[in-house]
């Protein structure tokens, strides 16, 4: 089997990560945070290391400001929920997932909030002149995908932070499919949230994410419950994370997080070289077979988004799979407006999604098994 679906979940864990998640298994099975005793404050310890990696690592300035959740949606519903503002506007961009524009949408419906989505005007991906076409006089937040999980176009970050925060608007990056393909410095991006999923870049297991918030903003809880702090208290406390973090949290996913966090930090220009030479390659070669390909030579992130002929993106995602062995994923990848801008709602993209264990010769193949659908096709073997 050869897989190419890493943007849903790469599927090739490090042997850190494998052990971290292991050991936590082992020896930090007690509940972090609940009770005083030695073994409760050992996994605590380590919670709190991990926190502090991330901190570290995405520079927002306190690491009581790293809010783990269930993943990268639970994290960009905490913040775009939790950040509504009546009679407020909002702005984000075709490259959304659903993770956005269906709290978005869930806010416009109950007459909370008005947003507006913005449209690429540059192939490679949104720039600040594309944001600011749209900005209001109650706009209070601009939700920007760092790199879309559909064809890998990168945002403008920079620009973008830099203007929100001249113009005193919340800036929250969606880092999903950017986190671990990518340096991300909150504060020289002026990011007032960022979310992220473990499972994608930084190899973590599936069910953990986090949102990571600066000292400028915090959203409201949409969360409320045991924090393992003021017990006899009615309402949620105020210091965090605990305000934002109710219930039980997963030191093994946690722990295994960190770890694929340290892999990523230790091997950082190996992966982002590979991934971005098989990337490059591969679009290379699909546009020699003179195939629709919806991805930028230049975005090497390892999203690589094309069709064949006119046949729905799943059909051929199907073929691969039943006859070549391949795991793509064909379809809407759950952000629609991509899918309108880049003119393939009838039939979706076929997404080969490259992880840092690819290899050159199972990119190949796939090339390979494209060029062969291409002539079934031609052929009438196909229908
Ligand atoms: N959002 C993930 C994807 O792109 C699951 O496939």
């Amino acid at each position: 089997m050869i897989y190419l679906d890493n943007s849903a979940s790469t599927f090739v864990k490090p042997k850190e990560v494998i052990k971290a998640v292991t050991e936590s298994l082992i020896h930090y099975t007690a509940n972090p945070g609940r009770s005083g005793h030695n073994a409760s404050i050992s996994t605590a310890l380590k919670i709190e290391e991990a926190r502090e990696n991330l901190s570290n690592y995405f520079n927002n300035g306190s690491s009581n400001r790293i809010i783990f959740t269930q993943n990268c949606t639970e994290a960009l519903n905490l913040a775009i929920l939790g950040s509504a503002k009546q009679g407020g506007h909002v702005i984000c961009t075709e490259n959304e997932h659903n993770s956005v524009l269906r709290p978005l949408e869930y806010l416009r419906k109950m007459q909370i909030i008005d947003y507006s989505i913005v449209f690429q005007k540059d192939p490679k991906g949104i720039s600040l002149d594309d944001i600011k076409e749209k900005v209001q006089q109650n706009t209070y937040m601009i939700i920007c995908n760092h790199i879309s999980n559909v064809n890998g176009s990168i945002a403008q970050i920079k620009e973008i932070g830099k203007f929100c925060k001249l113009n005193d608007i919340i800036f929250l990056v969606d880092g999903a499919q950017s986190g671990g393909h990518v340096e991300i410095d909150m504060k020289e991006n002026s990011i007032d949230y960022l979310t992220i999923a473990g499972h994608k870049g930084f190899f973590a297991p599936q069910s953990i994410g986090t949102l990571i918030m600066n000292e400028r903003h915090s959203p409201n809880p949409i969360k409320f419950g045991g924090t393992g702090t003021n017990s006899l208290e009615l309402f949620q406390p105020d210091i965090y994370p605990e305000r934002l973090e109710s219930g039980t949290i997963s030191t093994p996913l946690i722990l295994g997080l960190d770890a694929g966090l340290n892999f990523v930090i230790n091997n950082f220009k190996e992966i982002t070289n590979k991934i971005d030479d098989l990337t490059t390659y591969l679009n290379f070669e699909l546009n020699k077979l003179d195939i629709d390909c919806y991805t930028h030579p230049e975005n090497g992130f390892g999203v690589i988004a094309f069709n064949i002929e006119n046949v729905d993106s799943s059909e051929i995602a199907n073929i691969l799979n039943e006859k070549y062995g391949i795991c793509v994923r064909g379809g809407y990848h759950c952000a629609p407006m991509k899918h309108k801008a880049l003119g393939t709602l009838d039939k979706g993209t076929v997404r080969a999604s490259i992880s840092y264990f690819n290899t050159f010769s199972e990119i190949q193949k796939l090339i390979y098994a494209v060029k062969h659908i291409k002539l079934d096709l031609k052929k009438g073997f196909i229908k």
